[in-house]
């Protein structure tokens, strides 16, 4: 994509503020409609995996846009999937700020959100907004997968009714959900990663939910390589498609 004069002027902009100021000014800009509007996609760059169709691979992580407020707008600037949350059952605040830091030599942020988010209700309720749009909207719309990426809570979790339930909320919103085991900024969460506990979870998720979309398990990136077959069977095993 070309870079504009506006994208320069903007990144200017958006560097003149604190981080997290940032970003709730990139979200606000993207749910108003502001953000900029990819070129048609190269068809090679086109492909299928757990039966969706991605118009390019490179895609959004969570985190971005936590509380799927601009799903329209990350879609129209040529992200190849968006992936909304991560979302709780519950409002949570996250971790005191500040939380999100630059690394301005390395190009990169660093972050201790904690999971800040609006919980399940309002998350379910912007989904069926943007869905309805999109129906509305279909011969305009650049089909992208829309996934889900699920958590709990800091306080008061339930992993094995929490995840399930979680699924059972945006199983019909969502092309592809993620089951997240991999923040360190969640106490306990990581220990869900182990086999056992992540069969655990799958099971149950299977036996609450009659029709679930593709599910991915995120895993953090420092997982033990020696645990990964292990945990890796047991995703596979409990209907995991990734
Ligand atoms: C500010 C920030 C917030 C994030 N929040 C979440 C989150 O809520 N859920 C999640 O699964 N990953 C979260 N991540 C991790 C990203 O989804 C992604 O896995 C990570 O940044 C690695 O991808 P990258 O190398 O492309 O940045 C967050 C990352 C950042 C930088």
């Amino acid at each position: 994509m070309a870079i504009s004069p506006f994208s320069h002027l903007a990144t200017k902009l958006f560097h003149g503020l604190d981080p997290e100021s940032a970003h709730e000014a990139a979200i606000e800009s993207l749910a108003l409609g502001l953000g900029p509007t990819a070129p048609k996609d190269l068809p090679a760059l086109s492909t299928r995996c757990m039966g969706l169709r991605f118009p390019n691979p490179i895609g959004l992580a969570a985190g971005f846009d936590k509380n799927a407020r601009a799903v329209m707008g990350l879609a129209r600037m040529g992200f190849g999937h968006v992936e909304c949350g991560t979302v709780t059952p519950r409002p949570q605040d996250g971790n005191p700020k500040p939380r999100l830091f630059r690394l301005s030599e390395d190009a990169a942020i660093i972050n201790r959100m904690g999971f800040n988010g609006c919980g399940i209700d309002s998350f379910v309720r912007r989904l069926e907004r943007f869905r309805g749009l999109q129906a509305s909207r279909s011969a305009r719309w650049r089909a992208v997968p829309v996934g889900a990426n699920l958590g709990i809570n800091k306080t008061g979790a339930q992993p094995l009714e929490d995840y399930p339930y979680l699924v059972s909320r945006v199983s019909t919103l969502a092309d592809y959900i993620t089951i997240n085991l991999s923040s360190p900024n969640t106490p306990g969460l990581r220990d869900l990663q182990s086999a056992s506990s992540l069969g655990d979870i799958l099971n149950a998720i299977g036996r609450n939910n009659a029709t679930v979309p593709p599910l991915l398990v995120k895993l953090a990136p420092d997982l033990d390589p020696q645990s990964l077959p292990d945990i890796v069977e047991a995703a596979v095993e409990g209907g995991a498609s990734g």
